[in-house]
């Protein structure tokens, strides 16, 4: 008898409604269409947006712990965990850590990559961010603003923004929120462009959550909008999480594909 097979989508989560169901919900959805053989379980990883979820909208959203031990206990056999994470940080490695522990309920686990992982993966997420990016004009440059973190993996955002570079677009800046670059280095790299009066915002995150509506979009002195304002560019920004790109999404499929195709 076949055993059942299941596809575990794990994201870090957000607490913000809207986004969820534009970014989360709609890569989730994708899966599932490409996976119709396995059932499409959600886990999120971070448990101060599960606890946040839980008090304020009564949402129960499975930890990865919790999700693995439902799955075992349907009598799932087979088991395809993607996560929807950006870098391979902190997240991805609580992720594997979480399932290490349970892997040995199932026949067969498999992990899917985060999307920034192999060097190849970076050409195609340069591929599917030009897509949806503005053409290069004249005066303007748009700013990417990713998470960034303290874990070694926190490189990844200076290779995506070498390869932009690579691939001719040096409109295309990337900072991060939390680590480096940050906004600092984004300004002085502005002003080496004397051309650019205008900057167009966007997040480069999963989802439009908390930092692309208040960190980078938002009205305090401190967001990105108002600094950069505040140092003589127009600003415009665009809250799209990387969730809401189509080929972002499909790069997250061929991660699962590659996943469940290895032995
Ligand atoms: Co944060």
């Amino acid at each position: 008898m076949e055993g059942k097979k299941a596809l575990l989508a794990v994201s870090f989560g957000t607490s913000h409604r809207d986004t969820l169901e534009k970014t989360i919900a709609a890569a989730e959805r994708d899966l599932a269409a490409a996976f119709p053989e396995r059932k499409l379980y959600r886990a999120f990883t971070s448990g101060m947006i599960l606890r946040k979820l839980a008090r304020e909208d009564g949402l129960q959203i499975d930890d990865v712990p919790s999700a693995l031990a439902r799955l075992a206990e349907e009598g799932y056999t087979d088991v395809l965990v993607q996560p929807t994470h950006i870098i391979n940080g902190d997240e991805y490695d609580k992720l594997r850590a979480l399932a290490a522990g349970q892997a040995g309920r199932f026949q067969r686990v498999a992990f899917g990559v985060p999307l920034l992982t192999e060097p190849e993966d970076y050409q195609a997420c340069v591929s599917a961010l030009l897509a949806e990016l503005p053409p290069e004009e004249e005066g303007r440059a748009v700013v990417l603003m990713g998470h960034g973190t303290g874990h070694p993996a926190n490189a990844a955002y200076a290779l995506l923004e070498y390869v932009l570079h690579d691939w001719g677009r040096r409109d295309v800046l990337v900072g991060t929120v939390e680590g480096w670059p940050g906004l600092e280095e984004v300004l002085r790299r502005l002003a080496e462009r004397p051309a650019v009066r205008r900057v167009e915002l966007r997040p480069l995150m999963l989802v439009a959550g908390d930092h692309a509506k208040h960190d980078l979009a938002g009205d305090g002195e401190d967001s990105w909008k108002s600094r950069l304002e505040g140092a003589g560019y127009e600003t415009s920004c665009v809250l799209r999480g990387l969730g809401e790109y189509p080929g972002i999404r499909a790069l997250f499929v061929e991660h699962a594909r590659r996943a469940a195709q290895s032995a």
